[in-house]
Protein backbone atom coordinates (compact mmCIF):
# COMPACT_ATOMS: atom_id res chain seq x y z
CA UNK A 1 0.00 0.00 0.00
CA UNK A 2 1.15 3.38 -0.91
CA UNK A 3 1.56 6.18 1.62
CA UNK A 4 -0.62 8.00 -0.33
CA UNK A 5 -3.36 4.97 -0.21
CA UNK A 6 -3.38 5.07 4.08
CA UNK A 7 -6.05 6.97 4.27
CA UNK A 8 -7.32 5.09 6.98
CA UNK A 9 -4.67 5.03 9.53
CA UNK A 10 -6.15 3.33 12.53
CA UNK A 11 -7.61 0.25 9.76
CA UNK A 12 -3.66 0.69 8.13
CA UNK A 13 -2.41 -0.08 11.84
CA UNK A 14 -4.98 -1.94 13.49
CA UNK A 15 -4.29 -4.83 10.75
CA UNK A 16 -0.68 -3.90 10.54
CA UNK A 17 0.12 -4.49 14.20
CA UNK A 18 -1.98 -7.61 15.29
CA UNK A 19 -0.08 -9.26 12.07
CA UNK A 20 2.92 -8.18 13.00
CA UNK A 21 2.40 -8.54 17.22
CA UNK A 22 4.14 -11.42 17.51
CA UNK A 23 7.02 -10.65 16.16
CA UNK A 24 7.26 -7.10 16.99
CA UNK A 25 9.57 -7.49 19.97
CA UNK A 26 11.98 -10.05 18.20
CA UNK A 27 12.25 -7.17 15.23
CA UNK A 28 13.19 -4.36 17.30
CA UNK A 29 13.99 -4.98 21.17
CA UNK A 30 15.35 -8.55 21.37
CA UNK A 31 18.83 -7.98 19.62
CA UNK A 32 21.78 -6.94 21.56
CA UNK A 33 21.36 -3.41 19.58
CA UNK A 34 17.49 -3.47 19.96
CA UNK A 35 18.20 -3.95 23.54
CA UNK A 36 20.57 -1.57 24.19
CA UNK A 37 18.77 1.34 22.66
CA UNK A 38 15.81 0.28 24.19
CA UNK A 39 17.29 0.71 27.59
CA UNK A 40 18.62 3.77 26.55
CA UNK A 41 15.24 5.17 25.03
CA UNK A 42 13.60 4.23 27.71
CA UNK A 43 16.05 5.70 30.83
CA UNK A 44 15.35 9.10 29.10
CA UNK A 45 11.30 8.85 29.18
CA UNK A 46 12.26 7.88 33.33
CA UNK A 47 14.83 10.95 33.57
CA UNK A 48 12.25 13.46 32.22
CA UNK A 49 9.42 11.87 34.26
CA UNK A 50 11.54 11.85 37.52
CA UNK A 51 12.74 15.49 36.79
CA UNK A 52 8.84 16.65 36.86
CA UNK A 53 8.53 14.65 40.18
CA UNK A 54 6.43 11.97 38.56
CA UNK A 55 7.56 8.80 39.67
CA UNK A 56 5.82 8.78 42.76
CA UNK A 57 3.55 5.99 44.26
CA UNK A 58 0.42 7.90 43.68
CA UNK A 59 1.08 9.65 40.61
CA UNK A 60 -1.09 8.60 37.72
CA UNK A 61 0.53 7.32 34.28
CA UNK A 62 -0.82 6.16 30.85
CA UNK A 63 1.50 4.71 28.45
CA UNK A 64 -0.21 5.06 24.82
CA UNK A 65 0.16 3.35 21.92
CA UNK A 66 1.73 0.58 24.41
CA UNK A 67 2.14 -2.08 22.37
CA UNK A 68 4.19 -4.69 23.81
CA UNK A 69 5.10 -3.32 26.51
CA UNK A 70 8.55 -1.73 25.94
CA UNK A 71 7.67 1.48 28.42
CA UNK A 72 4.47 0.18 30.82
CA UNK A 73 6.73 -3.19 31.36
CA UNK A 74 9.60 -0.93 33.12
CA UNK A 75 7.09 1.45 35.03
CA UNK A 76 5.19 -0.78 36.76
CA UNK A 77 8.61 -1.91 38.46
CA UNK A 78 9.07 1.82 39.94
CA UNK A 79 6.10 1.33 42.85
CA UNK A 80 3.36 3.20 41.17
CA UNK A 81 -0.40 2.17 42.31
CA UNK A 82 -2.06 1.87 39.15
CA UNK A 83 -0.38 2.04 35.25
CA UNK A 84 -2.88 2.20 32.66
CA UNK A 85 -1.53 0.77 29.04
CA UNK A 86 -3.81 1.43 25.99
CA UNK A 87 -3.40 0.10 22.51
CA UNK A 88 -5.70 -0.08 19.28
CA UNK A 89 -4.57 -3.51 19.25
CA UNK A 90 -5.51 -6.02 21.43
CA UNK A 91 -2.71 -8.35 20.02
CA UNK A 92 -0.20 -6.23 20.96
CA UNK A 93 -1.38 -5.68 24.10
CA UNK A 94 -1.38 -9.58 24.70
CA UNK A 95 1.76 -9.78 24.45
CA UNK A 96 2.60 -7.23 26.76
CA UNK A 97 0.07 -9.38 29.20
CA UNK A 98 2.00 -12.27 28.49
CA UNK A 99 5.61 -10.80 29.83
CA UNK A 100 3.73 -9.12 32.85
CA UNK A 101 5.42 -10.71 36.34
CA UNK A 102 2.36 -11.78 38.41
CA UNK A 103 3.30 -9.32 41.40
CA UNK A 104 2.50 -6.66 38.81
CA UNK A 105 -1.16 -8.20 37.37
CA UNK A 106 -3.51 -5.57 39.54
CA UNK A 107 -1.10 -2.50 39.12
CA UNK A 108 -1.32 -2.54 35.07
CA UNK A 109 -4.63 -2.23 33.67
CA UNK A 110 -4.92 -2.51 30.16
CA UNK A 111 -7.17 -0.98 27.43
CA UNK A 112 -8.39 -1.30 24.15
CA UNK A 113 -8.09 2.39 22.93
CA UNK A 114 -7.86 4.46 19.91
CA UNK A 115 -5.40 7.66 21.48
CA UNK A 116 -7.92 9.95 19.86
CA UNK A 117 -10.44 8.53 21.87
CA UNK A 118 -9.11 8.04 25.30
CA UNK A 119 -11.65 6.53 27.31
CA UNK A 120 -10.88 8.46 30.43
CA UNK A 121 -12.02 11.62 31.43
CA UNK A 122 -10.81 15.18 31.87
CA UNK A 123 -7.04 15.42 34.01
CA UNK A 124 -7.09 12.10 35.47
CA UNK A 125 -3.55 11.48 34.59
CA UNK A 126 -0.15 12.96 36.10
CA UNK A 127 1.72 12.00 33.05
CA UNK A 128 2.06 9.95 29.92
CA UNK A 129 4.18 8.34 27.68
CA UNK A 130 4.26 7.80 23.97
CA UNK A 131 7.01 5.33 22.46
CA UNK A 132 7.85 5.07 19.05
CA UNK A 133 4.66 6.11 17.52
CA UNK A 134 4.67 9.59 16.23
CA UNK A 135 7.38 8.66 13.35
CA UNK A 136 3.63 6.52 11.91
CA UNK A 137 1.84 9.55 11.14
CA UNK A 138 1.97 13.11 8.99
CA UNK A 139 3.87 15.84 11.36
CA UNK A 140 0.91 17.75 10.75
CA UNK A 141 -1.44 15.64 12.30
CA UNK A 142 0.50 15.10 15.52
CA UNK A 143 -1.76 18.42 17.14
CA UNK A 144 -4.86 15.77 16.16
CA UNK A 145 -3.42 12.84 17.64
CA UNK A 146 -2.10 14.63 21.06
CA UNK A 147 -5.28 16.44 21.53
CA UNK A 148 -6.76 14.02 23.59
CA UNK A 149 -3.87 12.84 25.85
CA UNK A 150 -3.79 16.79 26.29
CA UNK A 151 -7.04 16.79 27.35
CA UNK A 152 -6.73 13.25 29.96
CA UNK A 153 -3.34 15.61 31.84
CA UNK A 154 -3.97 17.14 34.81
CA UNK A 155 -2.66 20.89 34.59
CA UNK A 156 1.14 21.05 34.12
CA UNK A 157 0.72 17.29 33.34
CA UNK A 158 3.48 15.97 31.35
CA UNK A 159 4.10 13.94 28.06
CA UNK A 160 6.90 12.32 27.34
CA UNK A 161 7.67 10.93 23.41
CA UNK A 162 9.74 9.82 20.94
CA UNK A 163 10.16 12.21 17.46
CA UNK A 164 12.14 10.99 14.28
CA UNK A 165 15.00 13.89 13.98
CA UNK A 166 15.32 15.53 10.59
CA UNK A 167 18.57 16.63 11.03
CA UNK A 168 21.45 13.57 11.44
CA UNK A 169 24.35 15.03 11.71
CA UNK A 170 26.30 12.03 12.87
CA UNK A 171 24.74 9.80 10.10
CA UNK A 172 24.57 11.58 6.78
CA UNK A 173 23.58 8.98 4.71
CA UNK A 174 20.61 8.75 6.90
CA UNK A 175 19.82 12.57 6.89
CA UNK A 176 20.09 12.52 3.12
CA UNK A 177 17.26 9.46 2.86
CA UNK A 178 14.91 11.25 5.13
CA UNK A 179 15.77 14.09 3.14
CA UNK A 180 14.99 12.32 -0.04
CA UNK A 181 11.91 11.00 1.52
CA UNK A 182 9.85 14.10 3.16
CA UNK A 183 11.16 16.73 0.38
CA UNK A 184 11.48 14.99 -2.78
CA UNK A 185 9.13 12.27 -2.72
CA UNK A 186 6.92 14.41 -0.44
CA UNK A 187 6.08 11.14 1.88
CA UNK A 188 4.19 12.36 4.83
CA UNK A 189 5.16 9.19 6.61
CA UNK A 190 7.11 8.06 8.21
CA UNK A 191 7.47 11.95 9.49
CA UNK A 192 10.45 13.27 10.99
CA UNK A 193 10.83 16.69 12.22
CA UNK A 194 13.54 19.69 12.22
CA UNK A 195 14.07 20.74 15.95
CA UNK A 196 12.26 24.12 15.25
CA UNK A 197 9.06 22.13 14.16
CA UNK A 198 9.13 20.42 17.48
CA UNK A 199 7.12 23.59 19.03
CA UNK A 200 4.30 24.34 16.61
CA UNK A 201 3.73 20.16 16.27
CA UNK A 202 2.56 20.18 19.76
CA UNK A 203 1.02 23.05 20.75
CA UNK A 204 -0.52 23.74 22.99
CA UNK A 205 1.71 21.65 24.95
CA UNK A 206 4.78 23.52 25.87
CA UNK A 207 8.19 21.76 24.62
CA UNK A 208 10.02 21.67 28.19
CA UNK A 209 13.03 18.73 27.28
CA UNK A 210 15.16 17.62 24.23
CA UNK A 211 17.02 14.63 24.75
CA UNK A 212 18.84 13.63 21.65
CA UNK A 213 19.53 9.57 21.29
CA UNK A 214 20.26 7.13 18.53
CA UNK A 215 23.88 8.06 17.91
CA UNK A 216 25.64 5.66 15.30
CA UNK A 217 26.66 2.24 16.25
CA UNK A 218 30.08 2.44 16.26
CA UNK A 219 30.14 5.23 18.97
CA UNK A 220 28.99 2.60 21.52
CA UNK A 221 32.84 1.91 21.73
CA UNK A 222 33.19 4.90 23.56
CA UNK A 223 30.70 3.40 26.11
CA UNK A 224 27.37 4.46 27.56
CA UNK A 225 29.10 7.34 29.37
CA UNK A 226 29.52 9.13 25.84
CA UNK A 227 26.28 8.52 24.59
CA UNK A 228 24.38 10.04 27.14
CA UNK A 229 26.54 13.04 26.69
CA UNK A 230 26.07 13.44 23.01
CA UNK A 231 22.07 12.93 23.75
CA UNK A 232 22.18 16.26 26.14
CA UNK A 233 25.11 18.48 25.60
CA UNK A 234 23.34 21.45 23.76
CA UNK A 235 26.15 21.58 20.58
CA UNK A 236 25.32 17.64 19.78
CA UNK A 237 22.13 16.32 20.98
CA UNK A 238 20.20 18.29 17.90
CA UNK A 239 21.51 15.89 15.67
CA UNK A 240 21.21 12.69 16.85
CA UNK A 241 18.93 10.03 14.59
CA UNK A 242 15.69 10.78 17.19
CA UNK A 243 14.56 13.19 20.05
CA UNK A 244 12.94 12.01 23.47
CA UNK A 245 10.60 15.23 24.31
CA UNK A 246 9.26 16.36 26.86
CA UNK A 247 6.16 18.28 27.06
CA UNK A 248 4.09 20.09 29.29
CA UNK A 249 0.61 20.44 29.52
C1 LIG B 1 5.69 1.02 16.66
S1 LIG B 1 4.49 0.45 17.82
C2 LIG B 1 5.08 1.14 19.36
C3 LIG B 1 4.74 0.27 20.55
C4 LIG B 1 5.43 0.66 21.84
N1 LIG B 1 5.03 1.95 22.32
C5 LIG B 1 6.94 0.60 21.68
O1 LIG B 1 7.61 1.63 21.91
O2 LIG B 1 7.48 -0.47 21.34
C6 LIG B 1 3.11 1.50 17.48
C7 LIG B 1 1.87 1.11 18.28
O3 LIG B 1 0.88 2.12 18.11
C8 LIG B 1 -0.39 1.50 18.09
N2 LIG B 1 -1.35 2.43 17.49
C9 LIG B 1 -1.46 2.80 16.20
N3 LIG B 1 -2.43 3.72 16.05
C10 LIG B 1 -2.97 3.93 17.29
C11 LIG B 1 -4.01 4.74 17.79
N4 LIG B 1 -4.71 5.55 16.97
N5 LIG B 1 -4.30 4.70 19.11
C12 LIG B 1 -3.61 3.88 19.93
N6 LIG B 1 -2.59 3.08 19.52
C13 LIG B 1 -2.28 3.11 18.22
C14 LIG B 1 -0.14 0.23 17.30
O4 LIG B 1 -1.15 -0.73 17.51
C15 LIG B 1 1.21 -0.20 17.84
O5 LIG B 1 1.09 -1.06 18.95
Amino acid sequence: MSTEQKKDLNQYYLDTYTKEASVYDQRRWTSKGGSKAKSLRNAYFFDILRKYNLIQPEKKIIDVASGTGRVALELVTFGYKKVVACDLTNAMLDVSRSKLPAQYKDILEYHVADMKKLPFSDASFDGATLGAFLYLIPLEEYPAYTKDIHRVLQKDGILVCEVMNQLHFFNPFKAVMKFWHRHVRGKKIKSHAYPWELKKAFAPFEVVDIIGTDFPAVMTIFGDGFLRFLSRSPLTKYFGGRFVVGLKK
